[in-house]
């Protein structure tokens, strides 16, 4: 489908295009990093969900300084295939599958990744419920990998939909990192309930075994007694304490919380 005026008038679409970047969606990556500072010392990241590849494209650029290309590995997973990027491997494949993470882990000679980043999201029905379920299932697929591939005290960034289940996706994430953020990037749309959560610090529970063939929200892992399992759905259905028009969220502590400094309210995704 060609691109409306509306799209054309958007400062970060017509940037994208004067930068080179594959999408506008870069830019978000870029403001996150200027926020948390995320690239500080990462030689070996993972973009998962990457086509068309703007993230991996800000990885590259900003990874792989003049001395320090040799030394940085970079690997995009995606469903989709898409064109090559200098300094990324690209993984053809489903987030969700053990063989994903294994060929990760082997791109990087059986070390971990310092930082993975995830902007995957599902083929939107515009059923509001349904399309954050499925969204908050993909980002549960990818805290899964990464708790295969992450090192202790790596940091993690993901796509979040602030729908109603938003706390109980905070609380899982703080199973695994001490410091669990939720931001908006300015160049994210107003319109969008999109946002991002900044993992900081993995350390996942005593004894954790990482296992893809198990669903995260299934199962206990013995941290102290403070997280109880529970059913995903049933919690979703209950949960009733976000209004996700108005875009504000009951935090559980202060390390979560929301930044709404927002740019621009064009209500169409540009890629
Ligand atoms: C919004 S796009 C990502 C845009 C990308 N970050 C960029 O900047 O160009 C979402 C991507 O998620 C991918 N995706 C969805 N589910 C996936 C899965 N299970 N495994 C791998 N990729 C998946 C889709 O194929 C799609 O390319």
């Amino acid at each position: 489908m060609g691109r409306s005026s509306k799209d054309k008038r958007d400062i970060y679409y017509r940037l994208a295009k004067e930068e080179g970047w594959r999408a506008r969606s870069a830019f978000k990556l870029l403001q996150l990093d200027e926020e948390f500072n995320l690239f500080k010392g990462v030689s070996r990241a993972v973009d998962l969900c990457a086509a068309p590849g703007s993230w991996s494209q800000v990885l590259s650029r900003k990874l792989r300084g003049k001395d320090k290309s040799e030394e940085v590995k970079i690997v995009a997973v995606d469903l989709q295939a898409m064109a090559p990027l200098p300094g990324v491997t690209q993984i053809q494949g489903d987030i969700t599958k053990i063989s994903t993470a294994q060929e990760i882990i082997r791109h990087f000679e059986g070390q971990s990744a310092d930082l993975v980043v995830c902007d995957g999201a599902p083929d939107v029905t515009g059923l509001h419920d349904v399309d954050e379920y499925i969204q908050a299932q993909l980002l549960l697929a990818a805290l899964n990998i990464t708790t295969h591939v992450l090192k202790p005290g790596g940091n993690f960034v993901a796509k979040i939909f602030r729908g109603k289940d938003v706390t109980l996706l905070y609380s899982q994430l703080k199973i695994f990192f001490s410091s669990v953020t939720c931001a908006k990037p300015r160049s994210s749309r107003n319109s969008s309930i999109e946002a991002f959560v900044v993992c900081q610090n993995y350390s996942p529970p005593e004894g954790y075994v990482p296992n893809m063939s198990n669903p995260l929200l299934d199962h206990s892992y013995g941290n102290s007694g403070k997280f109880y399992p529970v059913s995903y759905r049933t919690e979703v259905m209950d949960t009733d304490n976000q209004d996700a028009n108005s875009g504000t969220v009951e935090v559980q502590d202060e390390k979560t919380e929301i930044c709404t400094k927002k740019t621009t309210v064009i209500p169409t995704d540009v890629r």
